[in-house]
C-alpha cells in the first residue's frame, strides 16, 4: 500500500516535532516544513534515529510570508500527486514581545502566521488533498481560549494598526480565527473526501531554552506551570490519531480536546455570519481564496 503524505508545519519543535516521530512511525510520509533549515535538519536528524526507517524530508517555509508558501505549495505540487494530511501546527506566541511587529511582507506577524499562512496553504494545496481518498485538514487552536471569553476577531483592525499592541490578544484572536476557518471550510467541502477539523491543544510543557528573553520571573512561572503541563509526545498522540484513525474518516467540522473528544467551542465562534465576516476579511488579505 502507498503510505500516506503528511506535511506538519512547525515540524521542529514542541509537538509538531513529536508529531512528526509518531506519524512517521506509523509507517506515513512526512514532511516536516519549518522555516529554519538548521533547526529543520536537526529534527529530521533525531527522528532518523529514533525511528530508522522513517521516511521524513525537510522543506523549508516560512508561514508568515506569503510568497514562501506560494513557493512551497507550487514546489510540492510539482514533486507530489496528492497530500493526505495537513497539520497546521506552527504557530508564533512570544509572552515577551511587547511591541507590534510585521513580516517582510508588512502584515502583523502573528495574523499573517497563525491564521492567514494556513488558510493560504491549505487553498493552494485543495487539489491535492482532493486526490487522496480521505484527505484531513487539521488546524490548532488553545484550550487558553477559555479564559479568554471576550476575544472576538476584530474586524476593523486585526493587525493591532490602531490600538495598543497585546501579544496576547493577537495570538487568541488567530486562534479564534483558526476554529471559524476550520467551520467555514468544512462547511465548504461539504461531504467530499476532503476533511476539516480542529484540535484544542491544551497546557503543554514548553521547551524554555526556546525562549532566551523570559526573566527569571517568567521562567519561574512556566516551570510551575510545567508540573500540570501535558508533554509534547502525549498532546502529539492527538495530532496522529486525529491524522490517521480510521474512527476520524468521516468526521469534519468538529472541535476537539487533547483526547479526541469533542469539545464546544463558543457561540460567537459557531455564528454564521461571525464566521462568514472573518472570511471576507481573510479574503481581503488572500485573493484566490474560493468559495465565499
Ligand atoms: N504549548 C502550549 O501550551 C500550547 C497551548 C495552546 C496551543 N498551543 C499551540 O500548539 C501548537 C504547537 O505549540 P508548541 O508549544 O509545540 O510550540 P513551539 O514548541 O514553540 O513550536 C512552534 C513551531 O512553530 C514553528 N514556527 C513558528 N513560526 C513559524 C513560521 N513563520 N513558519 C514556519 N514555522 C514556524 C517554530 O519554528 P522555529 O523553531 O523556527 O521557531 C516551531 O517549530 C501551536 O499552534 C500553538 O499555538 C500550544
Amino acid at each position: 500500500m502507498e503510505k500516506k503524505i503528511c506535511i506538519i508545519t512547525g515540524a521542529n519543535a514542541g509537538i509538531g516535532r513529536q508529531a512528526a516521530e509518531q506519524i512517521a512511525g506509523k509507517g506515513c510520509h512526512v514532511i516536516l516544513a519549518c522555516r529554519n533549515g538548521k533547526r529543520g535538519e536537526d529534527a529530521l536528524r533525531e527522528i532518523r534515529e529514533s525511528v530508522p526507517d522513517a521516511s521524513v524530508e525537510l522543506w523549508v517555509v516560512d508561514l508568515g510570508l506569503r510568497k514562501s508558501i506560494i513557493n512551497f505549495a507550487e514546489e510540492f505540487s510539482r514533486e507530489h500527486e496528492r497530500l493526505d494530511v495537513l497539520i497546521h501546527n506552527a504557530a508564533v506566541f512570544n509572552v515577551t514581545q511587547k511591541k507590534r511587529e510585521l513580516t517582510k511582507e508588512g502584515i502583523e506577524t502573528i495574523w499573517a502566521t497563525n491564521h492567514l499562512g494556513p488558510v493560504l496553504l491549505t487553498e493552494l494545496l485543495l487539489k491535492k488533498l482532493e486526490k487522496s481518498d480521505n484527505g484531513r485538514v487539521i488546524t490548532v487552536s488553545s484550550k487558553g481560549l477559555l479564559a479568554k471569553p471576550l476575544i472576538r476577531v476584530d474586524l476593523a483592525d486585526p493587525e493591532f494598526k490602531s490600538k495598543k499592541y497585546s501579544v496576547v490578544n493577537a495570538y487568541y484572536q488567530s486562534k479564534i480565527a483558526q476554529i471559524m476557518y476550520t467551520y467555514w471550510l468544512a462547511d465548504r467541502l461539504g461531504d467530499g473526501n476532503v476533511t476539516a477539523n480542529c484540535i484544542r491543544v491544551t497546557a503543554v510543557k514548553i521547551d524554555i531554552s526556546r525562549h532566551p528573553d523570559l526573566s527569571e520571573f517568567m521562567k519561574r512561572v512556566y516551570a510551575i506551570k510545567a508540573r500540570k503541563a501535558l508533554s509534547p509526545e502525549n498532546m502529539a498522540k492527538a495530532y496522529a490519531e486525529l491524522a490517521l484513525s480510521s474512527k476520524f474518516k468521516r468526521i469534519r467540522g468538529m472541535y476537539f480536546d487533547e483526547n479526541c473528544l469533542e469539545v464546544d467551542s463558543r457561540k460567537y465562534c459557531r455564528d454564521r455570519e461571525n464566521i462568514q465576516r472573518v472570511m471576507e476579511l481573510t479574503r481581503s488579505y488572500i485573493p484566490e481564496l474560493g468559495g465565499i
